[in-house]
């Protein structure tokens, strides 16, 4: 099976410094340490609110990090300003509402198509690999393709929520939504909620090729730290992949 790639999320390293003001954490800083602890990507959502990650984290984190930068951001003509400028590795287009705690779902990409097209055709022709957040539905994955994304992130928070035979048959609309991706010449990624006790299921459905985690790492480095929180996380995907 090929490798499975790690994005870690650190907004909510920025998350713990706004609570304060001022400069620390560093987002970037645990950026690196990502970096050095095995992650193959660094993932940071510019939200239109700015509640935890800021502008000019996404300038530190082009500038500073060797892996490639993962911009989630929503579809508005602002973040396109700021993604054409920072050009990070890829930007994954992501719904926002301002009263979320969190992506609460995938982006409706069937819905939302003419919205959605020159927005993913200018970072497109910026030569940023276009991934859409989605919910694991063929129709939403036939719909990124039509849109001209080469890659789509399923979205794992359903699934992660759920327990016992609810849970299972999630994981088994996200295999097969994971396996029409592949097959329709799409790149498919998951992510949101995937936790250690969680993440072996998704890690070993095959047609998956990158998992981003965020939330559950970093709450994690509290306790273990944040070097050993990633290291045992990419341990337990590399496991189910051998
Ligand atoms: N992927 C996407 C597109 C997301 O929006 C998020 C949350 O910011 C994640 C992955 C990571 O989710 P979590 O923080 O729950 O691991």
């Amino acid at each position: 099976m090929s490798k499975l790639r790690l994005g870690v999320n650190i907004d909510h390293v920025a998350t713990v410094r706004n609570a304060r003001g001022g400069d620390n954490p560093d987002p970037a800083r645990a950026a690196i340490l990502a970096e050095q602890a095995g992650a193959d990507g660094i993932t940071a959502h510019l939200r239109e609110d700015r509640r935890h990650i800021r502008d000019e984290d996404i300038v530190a984190l082009k500038r500073d990090l060797k892996i490639p930068l993962n911009l989630e951001m929503a579809a508005t003509e602002e973040m396109l300003a700021i993604a054409l400028k920072a050009k990070p590795h890829a930007c994954c287009i992501v719904p926002e509402k301002r009263e979320e705690r969190t992506t609460e779902g995938g982006i409706d990409v069937i819905g939302q198509h003419n919205r959605l097209k020159p927005i993913v055709s200018a970072l497109a022709d910026a030569g940023i690999r276009v991934s859409m957040f989605i919910e694991p539905d063929r129709k939403q994955i036939d719909a990124s393709r039509a849109l001209g994304a080469p890659v789509v992130e399923l979205h794992t928070g359903a699934y992660a929520n759920a327990t016992g035979e609810a849970r299972a048959k999630i994981l088994k609309h996200i295999h097969n939504a994971a396996e029409f991706g592949a097959d329709i010449g799409l790149e498919v990624h998951a992510g949101h909620g995937l936790t250690f006790d969680n993440v072996k299921d998704i890690a070993a459905i095959p047609h998956v090729r990158e998992l981003n985690i965020g939330h559950f790492l970093i709450g994690e480095a509290i306790f273990i730290g944040l070097d050993q929180s990633i290291r045992r996380m990419r341990a337990l995907m590399d496991e189910v992949r051998q």
